[in-house]
């Protein structure tokens, strides 16, 4: 009999000793001292067996057993929505945030921006096309003959049997798309992606990206041209650089020009980027052909204006001194996450 009330007040002990901690150790305590088949169920199931003068005293070390418990868990329940220590499932929400990798643009997209950026400052819009072309947007508008070699199977990736149908070789083609929905004054920047039938290599591949200019007004004259080249490549590489105009061929432009800047990496000292020659080329440029206009059905009497390609690639490649072409495809994350701080 001394035994039961021994057994009691071991439980009694052990409830007010029990420290736990976690969720699921607050839960055993519940289940073990406060549950539907709790030791202290058993333990009140004795009192039956007592004599009636044991009964009180039993019943009263029931309830403190009783009380001991359910204060207890109380006391844990509430502590475990206070302290955010106790309970090691529930995330600690002042805690710092992980750390998560930032992806990067692409260095030609940078570029690609950048570009657009500069000449919307002073007035071009942006405006796409296909890059699956016809033979009339992609040569025959732009005044290339049928017998001129850029049509050539070396160059084109012709996508139909007849030739019509092409991936489009240059970015002029949209020149004339706009052209022949639009009345002027107009003036545009396209960048775009052009495929070429050529072997890669660092220097060459079959697809690259090209930025596009067009500006067709009344009046526009070659000094338009030259000084939107002169604030482009100094928005570009640098205040202080130069430009010089070299006399060239585009059957879409009379009189046509390719663009040199003055090299910026070494200020015209001599370096490999400028091949020691303290020039480097950035596109080609010139005055919108009268046929080309016509060919879109505006008067070359009324109407003038001048037009301009550079390779994204080119520009990017000078500017951050990458020398191999490939790397821009490759999607190697040790080449891309250079250009972080590049944005
Ligand atoms: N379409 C030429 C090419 O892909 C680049 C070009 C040159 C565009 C002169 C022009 C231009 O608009 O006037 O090589």
């Amino acid at each position: 009999m001394e035994e039961i009330f021994e057994q009691a007040n071991a439980v009694l002990e052990e409830i007010k000793a029990s420290a736990p901690t976690t969720n699921e150790e607050i839960e055993q305590f519940r289940i073990k001292y406060l549950g539907t088949k709790s030791i202290l169920k058993d333990l009140f199931g004795a009192m039956g067996k007592l004599p009636n003068e044991k009964k009180k005293e039993y019943g009263q070390l029931m309830n403190a057993l009783k009380d001991a418990a359910q204060s207890k868990f109380d006391e844990l329940t509430q502590s475990l929505g206070q302290s955010k220590n106790v309970n090691k499932e529930i995330p600690d929400l002042t805690a710092p945030g992980f750390d998560v990798p930032l992806g990067t643009r692409h260095p030609l997209s940078i570029i690609k921006n950048k570009m657009i950026d500069i000449f919307s400052r002073i007035g071009f819009v942006v405006a796409e096309g296909p890059e699956i072309e016809d033979d009339w947007h992609n040569f025959s508008a732009l005044n290339l003959p049928a017998d001129h070699p850029a049509r050539d199977m070396q160059d084109t990736f012709f996508l139909s049997e007849d030739k019509n149908w092409m991936l489009r070789t240059h970015t002029s083609s949209v020149q004339i798309r706009v052209m022949e929905g639009q009345k002027p004054p107009m003036r545009y920047v396209f960048p775009g992606r052009v495929y070429r039938n050529e072997t890669i290599t660092a220097r060459a591949h079959c697809t690259f990206h090209q930025v596009e200019g067009l500006y067709i007004d009344e009046n526009v004259s070659f000094a338009d041209l030259k000084q939107t080249m002169l604030y482009f490549a100094q928005e570009m590489f640098g205040r202080n650089v130069e430009i010089r105009f070299r006399p060239s061929f585009f059957p879409f432009t009379e009189p046509s020009a390719e663009v040199d800047v003055t090299c910026f990496v070494c200020n015209q000292k001599g370096c490999p980027v400028c091949k020691y020659s303290g020039w480097v080329e950035i596109g080609g440029c010139g005055m919108v052909d009268p046929a080309v206009l016509e060919n879109c059905k505006l008067d070359p009497k009324k109407y003038s204006g001048f037009a301009f390609g550079m390779g994204i690639e080119r520009i990017t490649m000078l500017k951050y001194q990458v020398n191999d072409l490939r790397l821009f495809l490759e999607n190697d994350v040790r080449f891309l996450k250079q250009f972080v701080s590049a944005q």
